[in-house]
């Protein structure tokens, strides 16, 4: 209106007042400029996206036409919640097409519908759970026999040869042949499948000019076509091998749910789900470990660190770099208001190298501890069924080219291009070379006998461990000692962001430190141990046993205690040892320019770690708390005043955590964040536990759970594959709806509003009170 008008009149206004979101709103000038089928976002999608994470986490694309989500956070949370967010767009052409274009489709009748990764519910889970059974790694287990052999052979036809690409030479056909397969599409059908299932990308995914949308529209038609015709063949002999087979064999007792909609629809985009993802998911695995030769070298070195590398590359670079979503009410991502109708980009490409939840997420880390948080499969109740084989297919290429051509190289100076589309991401070519004379098995042909394992369920809680040495240990204050830790061969460590801990393994114990160095500092990591009489023993051992240059395992490093960013203040409060991980986030804070005060308090002076260091660096934001001096902190004075956009982070014995809980009951919810840095979720002891029934509402089947197991155990064993991280009450992976029952909650995780509500759960820890829950899945 006129207000516009008089604001667009400005002149060096930053906003493009000419264009409004749906909700009426500015679009601001980097939201109008995004451009996905750009080079700039082909190349690098989450770095295209950096200026949205940080600035404008949900924005408005007039280009597209779409809101785009890009944190890790709002992009798991559209994910997880299927309902609010329908997935039934997943599959539509992204660029309409013309009239022309639309008569040729007519023309071959196509027609593609609904198949499970768009399809609502309830019909998707019914449909889901009846498909899933050939998806299982148990019966996946045939499967890998056949992909080694493909493997093996195209290998063979050019490991002479000193020089390929890839892509061409077997990263299209291998896994094109394995999904057909899978599918049980018949031998003397797969040629003609293959020539027609490219264009399918294009078309839902792209932005053909008008006379490419005719001639994509004939292949696209023809697939169409021909899958019916397989179909057809299939349904005349359904005893065949096969995962279409299998629905079909299936439909005559369940008509509604396995309709002959979904079968040909599936039999078309099956193909496109199962082939290319994997296709470009491998290439742009192989491509980065080539570009990272040091973890390229430890994995030809030790193949068991194998898996853990798929996980990382599927973070790094997934072939799927955004999905999408359409919102079926009013409602909002992140604090944004979207409105009903509005449709969603959610670019995992982003998200999985979103800084608030991955540290340092442009490098590369094999190790990474939580590299299987990544979105690359999509997340919640339509996670990718196909993910089991298509880690399998990654692991057994990457096996196969890691013993017989761990010289190869990249073929240095080579332009990688991309087929311009919102959501498919891989090189069209991957030229490496290598000098066949060395190829190993000319010396010693046995290597093509060594048995590698696959794992196939992610890595799960326990990251790759590394080898670090004791570079320094240093008197840090009275019974407390600073531990420097490096890599043996000096290589880099990962960075981290305050608050991180790692999980030090040596003798008989595994302990968690936090990190109290410079999180900058790549070449060691520092850590405080204080002698605990009392203890089960492990900080004796440090103090007592350890000495330079002795070897100890690593995991992490993780944060469970992450600062946010956001605060527009932070009040530090330590308590004795847990100064480790406040210290590293004062630093953070005073660096960042935030508004900070340190609540420090020890017995005397001499008992206090890094006391000399923080009156350095911190000066006048600390105050020190000496009870031997008869000095205490009075919590309830300090945090009388509930201040908006505090937040208040604090490490300590328990005595003072409880205080602190207690002195911000009239604080906003959230307002306190601890350290839980020893979780009280410990081993079960059966003598204190009883057993129960978990009743899955929407899977009709009963789970018992005995005194000694998890309620995540009784699912996995009973096939229910529920993800999980740290598996100690801490990440909130685990998470689950509870219909009914009273829930006995034992994470860290909820907040007390939420174990109020009672409507879910961590399976990893948490238990029913009674004799029975009910969950919703
Ligand atoms: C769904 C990624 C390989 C079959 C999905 C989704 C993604 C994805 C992002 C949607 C998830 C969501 O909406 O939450 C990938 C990647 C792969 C891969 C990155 C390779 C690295 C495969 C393979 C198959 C497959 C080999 C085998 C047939 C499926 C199916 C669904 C699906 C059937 C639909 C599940 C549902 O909606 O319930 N995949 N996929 N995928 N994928 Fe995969």
């Amino acid at each position: 209106g006129a207000a516009s008008a008089l604001r667009t009149s400005v002149g060096g206004c930053p906003i493009d007042h000419s264009r409004l979101d749906p909700t009426g709103r500015p679009v601001s000038p980097n939201a109008a400029a995004f451009n996905p089928f750009g080079e700039a976002y082909l190349q690098d999608p989450a770095g295209a996206l950096r200026w949205s994470r940080d600035e404008e986490p949900v924005f408005y694309s007039p280009e597209l036409g779409y809101w785009v989500v890009t944190r890790y956070e709002d992009v798991k949370a559209v994910f997880r919640d299927n309902i609010t967010f329908s997935p039934s767009i997943a599959l539509e052409k992204i660029t309409p097409f013309s009239d022309e274009a639309n008569a040729v489709l007519k023309a071959h009748g196509y027609a593609m519908d609904r198949t499970l990764v768009n399809e609502d519910e309830p019909a998707h889970m019914l449909r889901r759970r009846a498909l899933q059974e050939p998806f299982t790694p148990e019966k996946l287990a045939h499967h890998e026999a056949i992909v080694r052999r493909l493997v093996r052979e195209h290998v063979d036809r050019f490991i002479d040869a000193g020089r390929a690409d890839l892509v061409s030479e077997m990263l299209f056909e291998v896994p094109l042949t394995v999904a057909l397969h899978f599918l049980g599409v018949p031998e003397e059908d797969m040629a003609t499948l293959r020539r027609y299932s490219v264009a399918h990308t294009v078309n839902t995914w792209g932005r053909p000019s008008p006379e490419e949308q005719v001639a994509v529209a004939e292949s696209v038609g023809k697939f169409w076509e021909y899958s019916g015709e397989v179909l057809d063949k299939m349904r005349q002999d359904p005893s065949m091998p096969g995962w279409m087979p299998y629905g079909i064999r299936l439909q005559p007792e369940m008509p509604d749910v396995i309709t002959d909609s979904y079968l040909h629809s599936m039999m078309m985009a099956g193909i496109v789900a199962a082939h290319e993802t994997t296709a470009l998911a491998t290439t742009n695995a192989l491509r980065l470990l080539l570009e990272n030769r040091t973890q390229w070298e430890e994995i030809c070195a030790d193949p068991s660190l194998i898996p853990a590398a798929v996980e990382e590359c599927l973070r790094f670079s997934g072939p799927i770099v955004a999905w999408r979503r359409i919102a079926t009410s009013d409602t909002e991502i992140g604090g944004v208001a979207i409105p009903e109708g509005a449709k969603l980009l959610i670019v995992q490409a982003s998200a999985n190298h979103d800084e608030r939840h991955f540290d340092d997420p442009d490098e590369l880390d094999i190790r990474r501890d939580n590299a299987a948080g990544h979105l690359s499969f999509g997340y919640g109740s339509h996670q990718c069924l196909g993910k089991h084989l298509a880690r399998m297919e990654m692991q057994v290429m990457l096996q196969e080219f890691t013993t017989r051509l761990p010289h190869m190289r990249l073929v240095p100076d080579q332009e990688f291009t991309y087929l311009p589309n919102t959501s498919f991401r891989g090189p069209e070519h991957l030229w490496v070379q290598w000098d066949p004379e060395r190829n190993p098995e000319r010396t010693d042909p046995s290597i093509l006998d060594r048995r590698q394992q696959v794992r196939l369920r992610g890595p799960g809680g326990r990251a790759v461990a590394r080898t670090m040495t004791v570079r320094r240990i240093e008197r840090e204050a009275d019974e407390i000692v600073r531990i420097t830790l490096a890599d043996p061969h000096g290589r880099p460590l990962p960075k981290w962001s305050p608050g991180s801990h790692v999980d030090l393994e040596f003798d008989e114990f595994s302990r968690q430190y936090s990190l109290c160095g410079d999180p900058d500092d790549r070449s060691c990591y520092q850590i405080a141990v204080r002698k605990d009489g009392d203890g089960r023993g492990g900080s004796r051992y440090l103090h007592e046993r350890l000495t330079v240059g002795d070897v100890l395992r690593m995991r992490g490093p993780r944060n469970h205690f992450r600062l946010d960013p956001d605060a527009r203040r932070y009040v530090f409060v330590a308590g004795g040892i847990g100064i480790t991980p406040i210290i590293a986030m004062a630093d953070h804070a005073r660096r960042t320019g935030h508004d900070y005060e340190i609540h420090y308090c020890g017995r005397s002076t001499g008992t206090m770690a890094f006391l000399d260091r923080l009156v350095r660096d911190h000066g006048d934001r600390l105050t020190v708390y000496r009870s031997a001096e008869g000095v205490r902190l009075d919590v309830d004075a300090l945090l009388a005043d509930p201040v908006e956009g505090t937040l208040i982070y604090a490490c300590g014995p328990r005595r003072l955590l409880d205080a602190l809980d207690e002195a911000t009951r009239h604080w906003p919810e959230d307002a306190l964040r601890m350290e839980h840095f020893t979780s009280d979720v410990g081993k079960l002891d059966p003598a204190q536990e009883h057993a129960f029934d978990v009743q899955l509402a929407e899977s009709g089947v009963t789970v018992h759970v005995p005194a000694d197991q998890t309620v995540l155990t009784a699912l996995r064993a009973a096939g229910f594959d529920v993800p999980s991280d740290c598996e100690e009450g801490l990440c909130g992976t685990c998470e689950v709806p509870v219909a009914e029952g009273e829930v006995d909650h034992r994470d860290v995780v909820l907040t007390k509003a939420e174990r109020a509500r009672g409507d879910k759960m961590m399976t990893c820890c948490s238990r029913a009170c009674g004799k029975a829950l009910t969950l919703r899945i």
